[in-house]
């Protein structure tokens, strides 16, 4: 079990296996105090809320990465239930707009257990050609800056980005605005269909909070190699 005094550092390891029986596996091997677990669509459709209750009964802080993006009062529900299942961290899309928000946030501030709300701003898959065909204007710095703007003013504790965006978000929401950036890949890891990317230093030093890492640890050979690879670039 974690000891609380000493936070784990900023990883998160996204546990996107088809089977649960292979998460579990994975997260047999990790350590608590060292990394967050998040648990995205694929698992949960697989494994359900008894595998997230599982794996933060196991001492894991838990990121349920499930991106709620509906009407108002559908997404505060979900974002209650999310708050029932003991995760650490929730996530909604800003592009639901300003009321969707504040509903996710008035729902979850009425737990017991209150996670943390996220919302995220612009895909890390996405590039300016991307964001234009679905109408969003402008460059993917300008469309943060304005997505993450209205999640801070609907009450959301931070956003989820690419690394490139983070010191310009840093710089205009301070400290206590949390940045979780997904797209983090070592220098000889492989894209994937992840476009705005950043290394795991880089991605520190740009001001992320937390650093979202998929398919550079689960996908390799030897996943905790991988990932003490990154621990030590982030400690260098
Ligand atoms: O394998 P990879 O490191 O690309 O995994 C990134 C993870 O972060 C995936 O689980 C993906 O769903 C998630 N994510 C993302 N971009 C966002 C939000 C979440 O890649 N904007």
């Amino acid at each position: 079990m974690r000891d609380s005094h000493f936070p784990p550092p900023p990883l998160i390891v996204a546990l996107d296996f088809a089977r649960p029986r292979e998460a579990l596996r994975l997260a047999g091997q990790l350590d608590p105090g060292r990394c967050r677990l998040k648990v995205g669509k694929e698992l949960f459709t697989r494994g359900g809320p008894r595998l997230v209750e599982r794996l933060v009964g196991s001492g894991f802080e838990l990121f349920l990465d499930l991106k709620y993006h509906d009407i108002p009062n559908t997404v505060a529900g979900a974002c209650a239930a999310a708050a029932d299942l003991g995760v650490w961290m929730v996530n909604v899309h800003a592009l639901g707009g300003r009321r969707m928000m504040e509903a996710a946030r008035d729902a979850i501030e009425s737990q017991a257990h209150r996670p943390l709300l996220v919302a995220v701003t612009v895909l890390t898959s996405m590039d300016q050609s991307a964001m234009r065909e679905v109408g969003l204007s402008g460059t993917p710095q300008e469309a943060v800056g304005r997505l993450a703007g209205l999640a801070r003013e609907a009450g959301m504790d931070g956003v989820v980005c690419s690394a490139h965006e983070a010191s310009v978000l840093r710089s205009l929401y301070g400290r206590e605005f949390c940045l979780v950036t997904p797209g983090v890949r070592p220098a000889a890891a492989e894209r994937g269909d992840q476009k705005r990317v950043m290394t795991p230093g880089a991605a520190r030093r740009a001001g992320a909070d937390y650093l979202v890492v998929g398919r550079p640890v689960t996908a390799a050979p030897e996943p905790l190699r991988a990932l003490a690879a990154i621990e030590a670039e982030l400690a260098a």
